[in-house]
């Protein structure tokens, strides 16, 4: 649906917008309990720290303030220099150059466009739609383009082309590069990453100086189907994004109207309507729940978050880190099936903060017709979980994890 009744060329395909997201690349929490969460989300899920960043180097830090802990750290699962952000929401909050709505605690839900030019004509409709922008530019850590924006609620997206890619050796690029930053709108065309890093060398730059993890602490005592893990699963995927809005006919419309997002499904729950929006093939990658349905399901009222997802490579390895986050004091809770379509076996443990993590290792899988599995198709799930399940006709077909697991 188009917002302006224009049509733009997007690469030879005529769109109602001049960009269109191609899936979730990463996403991010102010977390109150940062130590914890850096242990919550790196020691148990396992996501691997690219770049940490020092917000007290900041112009807008308040000096003496008191602050704690001024760190931010950049994590990954794959090779995308992030996944997952994890910032000091003390910190945070002091932002002069971004505001956090009350309720707020999702730093960014990410999504990747196709090209350069569709982030740089993805700016001039905001513009033009009166959509409240962020800023646009290009970040470092992280290498991405991207315009940022706010939907209704005031939860930032943020649209990019680019992120840096982190390869076989682990190092993220060194902070002596970083003068290829963006502030502002860039002109397009721009220099190839390639051309970039012959750039830097030339200054004489060590462009393999950059951040490299060690070895994670407590050795690596699980097999994971065959390589040698500090925990008995692997996080293949991120999302969906699961939000409590105040008004979620309106969140539709942002969501769908001006991202693109197309609707898979809608569901009641005691008489609420939830929506259920997809970027691409999966079922979901953004859920909208009314947000009296937060207190409801007895689940944090801090956060406008009611998921984030993180999918790992298989059944059995969802089971596994059931067990296995268990086993080191995470606490679950009960999320109904209904607020998640799409998806069979699943649970739902919290972090130090209380924000609400969905493990799973299945979505559902929508093809050209755009028709979703009906209730009487889909899986029943009960309360006991086998040790092995027969396959479903979409099993594993969007299990392309991209390279070694560890
Ligand atoms: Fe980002």
């Amino acid at each position: 649906m188009s917002a302006n009744g224009q049509r733009y060329n997007v690469g030879g395909l005529l769109l109602d917008r001049p960009f269109k997201i191609r899936r979730l690349g990463h996403f991010g929490f102010n977390i109150t309990k940062l130590a914890e969460g850096r242990e919550f989300y790196g020691d148990l899920l396992g996501f691997t720290v690219s770049d940490q960043a020092d917000f007290s180097r900041a112009p807008w830090f308040p000096k003496d303030a008191g602050l704690g802990d001024c760190h931010g750290w950049f994590m990954r699962h794959g090779t995308d220099h992030h996944a997952m952000v994890l910032f000091s929401k003390p910190v945070m909050d002091q932002r002069a150059d971004r505001k956090f709505a009350p309720e707020v605690t999702i730093n960014q839900i990410t999504w990747q466009c196709g090209s350069l030019k569709e982030i740089a004509e993805a700016h001039s409709y905001f513009e033009a739609q009166q959509i409240r922008i962020q800023r646009v530019g290009r970040d470092m850590p992280g290498s991405n383009w991207h315009t940022y924006v706010y939907d209704p609620d005031g939860h930032t997206n943020e649209l990019y082309y680019g992120i840096e890619q982190i390869g076989w050796n682990q190092n993220s690029k060194p902070r002596a590069m970083y003068y290829r930053g963006f502030q502002e709108k860039p002109e397009l065309p721009q220099m190839s990453e390639a051309a970039e890093l012959a750039d830097a060398q030339a200054k004489g730059i060590d462009i393999f100086s950059g951040h490299r993890p060690a070895l994670p602490n407590g050795g690596a005592s699980y097999d994971v189907d065959g390589v040698k893990l500090p925990r008995p699963f692997k996080i293949t995927k991120i999302g969906p994004v699961g939000l409590f809005v105040d008004d979620v006919d309106r969140a539709e419309a942002f969501y769908a109207v001006h991202l693109g997002l197309t609707r898979s499904e809608e569901t009641r729950y005691r008489g609420a309507r939830n929506v259920f929006l997809r970027c691409g093939a999966e079922h979901h990658s953004l859920a909208l729940y009314p947000k009296e349905l937060r207190g409801v399901l007895g689940l944090s009222p801090h956060t406008t978050c009611m998921s984030f997802g993180v999918e790992v490579a298989n059944y059995t390895q969802l089971r596994a880190s059931v067990d296995f986050l268990k086993s080191h004091g995470c606490t679950f809770v009960d999320i109904p099936p209904e607020l998640y379509p799409g998806i069979d076996y699943s649970a739902f443990a919290l972090d130090p903060d209380g924000h609400c993590i969905q493990l799973y290792y299945y979505m559902e899988q929508i093809g050209w017709d755009g028709r979703v599995r009906s209730t009487a198709e889909r899986r029943p799930v009960g309360s006991h979980w086998p040790e092995a399940l027969e396959p479903l006709s979409d099993s594993y077909v969007d299990q392309t994890f991209q390279g070694p697991f560890g």
